[in-house]
């Protein structure tokens, strides 16, 4: 069914299928976690449940599970399309798909056993560790070997951000995963101290920067101007934007360690770097926004373009709000809070999560023979649109009220020099926030449900009914459909 004459369409359609899947896992694991900051009893006294053994598993599960699938489904499909030849090798792209898996299996037993590096977003211990590096040399080698055979000489610009975030994820892992195994099970850094604390966030910021961000533009680029059917805005800003944003991204690491034993110099270099930042990241979401000049109207009647524009509108907000934070005085109020983690949220469920869903549904229906974004049911993508749109603004909207009431209530001091609040106090006005996150992500996880019900009922439409008229990718330019 996902043969496809001219394209290895299976890799992209096994993709596609576990970004629901995982991305199902994920959130779900997300909802318990944030069902446990509110009623704490929910660890039942089980050292696999509790609460720092899961809340890894989560974030490995939402950013390389469900995001993972997806920029691996998306930019193998992109590639393919955008240089009108097949991927170089269906073994190897194989070899990706269940070697990834193997990972997230991986770490799904391995996190909650409590094996772990203790470096965030790099938690994996090192078997697991050279797995990775071993199968995203694979990626890159089916994805650039794609290139390299294209049929067109230009390189359509969303294969730059795939790119990028291909070859500095690969750099970034290698370097922050260097370490002394003592046992299968367990390694040390080679860094110490504070080079350890900086090259871990030289990691952490870039893995926000290439893997949650850069890939997903790539994402943008392709998707939103074939779902709206009209070309990029300005295709030289995209250009630029591209250079921009990969030239700064990698100074701005240190802004996660301010007020640390960092030297002074360098989270000041990691503030002035995220001020800038806001001007590449905010020149990419204009152009995506703008690409639409003309086809408004389409928001009205296309819940998947409502997605796609939506989640750059979080995108927006999400880096203003982030260069904002990284302000010194500014993070000396967020910092530890539950405002990091609306900022990361409004980031994650509202740029990552529904560019993902957006472009899955333009996905899917191609993979079965259908016309892109031809879902069994367009009013299901629709509540699924208003289901995730609400749960991620209960979300944001609660961790930043209770961000801001825990920074000012932990610096409010008495006349007498004395705290005003102990911490338990600041703990327990938390709670109501906490419940209104985990309503809203649970909101956002019923979204994803329905998601699923809607693919599986394409398949079967797929399978029983007539057959639609196939997307026989014709050998018309991709790229020259999306370029101004
Ligand atoms: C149903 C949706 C989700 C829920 C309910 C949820 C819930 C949570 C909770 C409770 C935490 C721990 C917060 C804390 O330690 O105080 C967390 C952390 C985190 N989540 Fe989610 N999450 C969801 C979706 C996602 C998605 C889709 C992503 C990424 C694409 C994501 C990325 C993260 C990250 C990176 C952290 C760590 C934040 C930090 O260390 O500052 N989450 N999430
Ligand atoms: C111009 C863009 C951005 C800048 C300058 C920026 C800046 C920041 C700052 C200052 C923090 C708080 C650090 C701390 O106090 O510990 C932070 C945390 C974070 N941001 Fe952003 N942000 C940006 C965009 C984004 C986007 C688009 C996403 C997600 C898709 C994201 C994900 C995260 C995550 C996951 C963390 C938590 C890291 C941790 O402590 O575990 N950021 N960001």
């Amino acid at each position: 069914m996902t043969d496809h004459p001219q394209y290895n369409y299976k890799v992209v359609h096994q993709f596609a299928i576990m970004t629901v899947v995982w991305g199902i896992v994920g959130m779900l694991v997300g909802v318990f976690i944030a069902a446990q900051l509110a009623w704490p009893a929910l660890n039942f006294d089980i050292s696999w449940l509790s609460f720092g053994r899961l809340r890894p598993l989560h974030t490995n599960a939402v950013i390389f599970a469900f995001g993972g699938s997806a920029l691996m489904a998306c930019s193998l499909f992109v590639v393919q399309r955008t240089c009108h030849a097949r991927l170089i090798s269906d073994g190897l792209a194989a070899f990706v798909f269940w070697g990834w898996q193997l990972v997230i299996v991986s770490a799904a037993i391995t996190l909650p056993m409590g094996l772990t590096t203790s470096k965030e977003y790099a938690e994996l211990e090192w078997p697991i560790d050279l797995l990775i590096a071993v199968v995203w040399v694979c990626y890159a080698i089916v994805f650039f070997g794609t290139i390299m055979k294209r049929r067109d000489k230009h390189i359509y610009v969303a294969n730059w951000f795939f790119g990028g975030f291909i070859l500095a994820v690969a750099i970034l892992h290698i370097i922050n995963s260097l370490a002394l195994p003592a046992t299968l099970t367990k390694s040390y850094s080679v860094y110490s101290g504070t080079v350890d604390a900086m090259v871990q966030w030289w990691y952490g910021h870039n893995a926000v920067g290439f893997f949650l961000t850069a890939g997903f533009l790539g994402i943008m680029y392709y998707f939103v101007p074939k779902q709206a059917e009209r070309p990029v805005y300005s295709y030289r800003l995209s250009v630029v934007h591209f250079w921009a944003l990969i030239a700064i991204y990698v100074w701005a690491g240190p802004h996660h360690l301010h007020y640390t034993s960092l030297p002074d110099w360098t989270q000041s270099v990691g503030m002035v770097m995220s001020l800038v930042l806001l001007a590449p990241s905010w020149g990419g979401m204009i152009n995506g926004m703008m690409t639409l000049s003309g086809a408004w109207d389409k928001l009205r009647t296309d819940p998947i373009l409502k997605f796609l524009v939506v989640s750059l509108s979080f995108y927006g907000m999400s880096t203003f709000e982030g260069p904002m934070m990284s302000i010194k005085s500014v993070n000396a109020l967020s910092h530890y809070t539950d405002w990091t983690i609306g900022h990361v949220h409004s980031g994650a469920l509202g740029w990552v999560a529904m560019i993902s869903i957006g472009a899955t549904y333009h996905l899917i229906p191609l993979m079965y023979g259908r016309k892109a974004g031809d879902m069994y049911s367009v009013k299901l993508i629709d509540l699924h649109f208003w289901l995730s749109t609400i749960g991620t603004v209960l979300y944001i909207v609660s961790m930043w009220v209770n961000g801001l009431m825990q920074g000012l209530m932990w610096r409010a001091v008495n006349s007498d020099g004395t705290l005003t609040y102990s911490f338990i106090e600041t703990v327990e006005a938390s709670y109501a926030g906490y419940v209104v996150r985990f309503v809203g992500g649970a909101i956002f996880l019923f979204g994803m449900l329905v998601m699923a019900w809607n693919v599986w009922k394409t398949r079967q439409l797929a399978l029983s009914g007539p057959a639609l008229e196939a997307d026989a990718g014709s050998p018309e330019a991709d790229a020259r459909e999306v370029m101004a």
